[in-house]
């Protein structure tokens, strides 16, 4: 029988498979070719890439052959700022600053303080709206270009966002809101509307500049409910349908099912955690697919596909070569949990060390990034 698993904007949950997903979803899996098309670009293709941890999408290739005679599209992604920004909601951004780089697009950055504040019982407009900035900090510090990027969040830029807004909401139904979120009559009236304030940012460049521009939207599968009703509605309204490109959640440290949630603090590892706080929730935490005795694990070898020390270095660890080895020698007994999960922590320490350099860098200059009315 299939397992259960639910994917929805607000709730990821269970083994999540993501064969099933794009079927029952109707996104593409990313091809071989359509990985070597990118690679014509771009040179080289990132390891999110080369492992599939971006998996699907909507309609690359119609935005490649934009691409190809001359049509340079801007990228589209966002935050939901409920609370401190964990590793798993870097992985789409990662991945969005390599493709400003390789492509030289425009960034549009949106934090929903209003989704947050309409799905969340214990969240305040105020505290979602500050949040919204704290989060911005992290995305200015993975490096994406000044000038180039515009960081945006709902409420303090709504006179120019609410009027697109209306557009979408006026073609968009109660029953295709149903259909799409598994809403029902208890869903507020706030929530209904949202998502068509997360479809504006998808067609709002072309309004500005009154021209049609493409427009790429990297994002985790779970938000692609939203993109599906965008898709639907914005040709109505003389704009260009947003293409997509999919990522999988990074699992939980607790065990390789869903997507990190940052409501439950252990599961997760913020940008904001020293070094003590990172290597204590790995040690304690993370789960293991080693076997239960030294001396089991050295003659049967560990299992790295539900080992998330493993896992997260796929996310973490770029030469191919380096976490090829690692699953070898975890898979023959040469290497132990703990010292995988050592490799692991001196991964994440260096790379948080950067980051949190940079992030209190951005501090400063938040102001060039961050467009209001
Ligand atoms: N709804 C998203 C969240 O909860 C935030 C978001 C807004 C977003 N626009 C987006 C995410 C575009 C990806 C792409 O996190």
């Amino acid at each position: 029988m299939a397992k259960k698993f639910t994917v929805t904007p607000w709730k990821v949950e269970g083994e999540v498979d993501y064969g099933r997903l794009i079927r029952e979803f109707g996104t593409e899996p990313i091809t071989d070719s359509l990985l070597a098309r990118i690679r014509k670009h771009t040179g080289e293709l990132h390891h999110f890439l080369r492992r599939k941890i971006f998996f699907s999408h909507r309609e690359m290739g119609w935005l490649l052959d934009q691409y190809e005679r001359g049509d340079k599209f801007y990228l589209y992604t966002g935050r939901g700022p409920s609370g401190n920004t964990h590793l798993g909601h870097l992985v789409p951004w990662l991945f969005t600053k390599w493709l400003q780089d390789k492509f030289d697009s425009e960034l549009w950055f949106q934090m929903t303080d209003d989704e947050k504040f309409l799905f969340n019982d214990s969240l305040s407009l105020e505290e979602s709206n500050s949040m919204a900035y704290e989060n911005a900090l992290d995305v200015i510090a993975l490096g994406f270009k000044q000038g180039k990027t515009f960081i945006f969040a709902d409420t303090d830029y709504s006179k120019t966002l609410y009027k697109h807004a209306l557009k979408v909401s006026k073609r968009l139904t109660v029953s295709t809101a149903k259909a799409a979120f598994g809403f029902t009559d208890s869903n507020t009236v706030g929530q209904y509307f949202y998502t068509s304030m997360q479809s504006v940012p998808a067609f709002l460049p072309s309004a500005l500049k009154g021209k049609n521009i493409p427009c790429l939207i990297p994002h985790a599968i779970d938000q692609d409910p939203h993109f599906r009703i965008t898709r639907d509605i914005v040709p109505k309204l003389g704009y260009y349908k947003p293409a997509a490109i999919h990522s999988v959640f990074l699992p939980s440290l607790e065990g390789p099912k869903g997507k990190m949630s940052s409501s439950i603090g252990e599961s997760a590892v913020y940008t904001t955690d020293t070094p003590e706080l990172v290597e204590k929730k790995i040690r304690k935490y993370a789960f293991s697919g080693g076997r239960d005795t030294v001396v089991e694990h050295r003659k049967k070898g560990g299992n790295p596909e539900i080992d998330v020390s493993y896992q997260w270095l796929r996310f973490f660890e770029e030469s191919d070569e380096k976490l090829k080895a690692v699953h070898g020698d975890y898979k023959s007994g040469r290497l132990l949990t703990g010292e995988l999960k050592q490799i692991l922590i001196d991964k994440l320490t260096v790379f948080l060390k950067r980051h949190q350099e940079a992030r209190e860098k951005a501090r400063k200059v938040l102001d060039r990034f961050v467009i209001m009315d």
